[in-house]
């Protein structure tokens, strides 16, 4: 068969790499149980109320859903006090992702972005001709917002703000955020990545919310895979002002969110009792793993997400195939050029107690051994 019969850009993408699936692990022989703590999952599973609304929405299975997801948009409106006409749904954040540069970049066009960061921004890139500009983060794993304001061109297009940061969990702070937003040259869309904003702990933050109503050039990308526990139903959405969401609404798919995962949304987002029995476990966690880290002697950045990012000082792909055999997968993060630092999801009480088990067994037999 021929390479030439398929588009030239094809040949520069990788295909995404997750998180291993702990269905891969299941089929490893011998373990009990699997953890499942490198794709940021929620550990407490979905709204017990968004499962039943999802239950009684198959049984709608032979009728489409509704085209543009109206009902979804209208809960979104309401509680973030913005008009449904500027939201879009789709098929997980990923789908949004794509939709936003297949909508805005033309071949030759720049998207900017620090690294390292979500993947997806460079493949999504690539894909439509366009050149990702990829600049480090801080030392301290933040934004650059004033490098990108640097690298910003006449060919720039979009610039993407990964805010918190995956895989770093970094936030940067909101009124630079605004400044940066200001600051954006007419042809320069922003777009901001708030997967895991909902795990912002900063009282009066400014989100995208905020920043739409002010009018700020900003699209803004949410999902209901992290906080509402709902990644294996695949919704994600945007929201923008008038003329930057028309675009998005024009190239989007008919149906792209599904009538079951529009049902549990809508239902996740009635479920505030869930909500906040996430976000209090999320919290109450992550101060118990990062002061158990510490004292492991391992540095771990401050988080604003579900998932801590840990210089374990020592080889994480070594230390992950360890985990693996006993259950546990993390993520290492030498793929990012971090060959000594893990990301690894904030599980629930009991995952992190037998993690941190593991971890201290795993030293011990090695600390026997020199
Ligand atoms: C920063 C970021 N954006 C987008 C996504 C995609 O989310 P979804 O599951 O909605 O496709 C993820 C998933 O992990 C993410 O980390």
């Amino acid at each position: 068969m021929s390479e030439n019969l398929w588009r030239g850009t094809i040949n520069q993408l990788d295909p995404y790499i997750p998180g291993q699936a702990a269905k891969d692990v299941e089929n490893q022989g011998s373990l009990k149980e699997v953890f499942r703590l490198a794709t940021n999952e929620n550990p407490l599973g979905a709204s017990p109320k968004a499962v039943a609304a999802m239950q009684q929405a198959v049984l709608e299975s032979h009728y489409y859903p509704d085209l543009t997801s109206l009902n979804l948009r209208r809960k979104l409106g309401n509680l973030h006090g913005i008009d449904p006409e500027n939201y879009v749904t789709g098929n997980g954040a990923d789908n949004i992702i794509t939709l936003v540069i297949a909508s805005f970049v033309n071949p030759g066009d720049e998207v900017v972005y620090c690294t390292p960061t979500f993947s997806e921004y460079h493949k999504n890139t690539l894909l439509v001709g366009g050149t990702p500009v990829e600049i480090p983060t801080t030392k301290d794993h933040k934004f650059d917002l004033e490098a990108i304001l640097d690298a910003i061109t006449d060919k720039t297009k979009l610039v993407f703000i990964c805010n918190p940061n995956n895989p770093t969990g970094t936030i940067v702070e909101d009124h630079e955020l605004r400044e940066f937003f200001r600051r954006l040259p007419k042809h320069v869309v922003g777009v901001l990545d708030e997967a895991y904003g909902e795990f912002i702990n900063i009282p009066n933050y400014s989100t995208g919310v905020e920043f739409m109503k002010e009018g700020l050039p900003v699209i803004t990308i949410r999902t209901f895979s992290k906080l509402y526990g709902l990644a294996g139903m695949r919704v994600g959405y945007a929201f923008a002002k008038d003329e930057f969401i028309r675009p998005l609404q024009a190239v989007r798919e008919p149906f792209a969110c599904n009538r079951v995962a529009e049902a549990g949304a809508i239902a996740a987002l009635e479920d505030e009792e869930h909500k906040q029995n996430v976000l209090t476990s999320n919290k109450q966690e992550m101060d118990r793993l990062i002061k158990e880290f510490c004292s492991l002697g391992y540095s771990v950045e401050e988080t604003h997400t579900n998932f801590l990012f840990i210089d374990m000082k020592q080889d994480t792909n070594k230390l992950s195939a360890e985990l693996f055999k006993q259950g546990f997968i993390i993520r290492p993060c030498a793929i990012w050029g971090y060959p000594t630092f893990a990301r690894i999801s904030i599980g629930s009480a009991e995952q992190n107690t037998k993690l941190l088990q593991a971890l201290k067994e795993i030293r011990n037999k090695e600390a026997s051994q020199v």
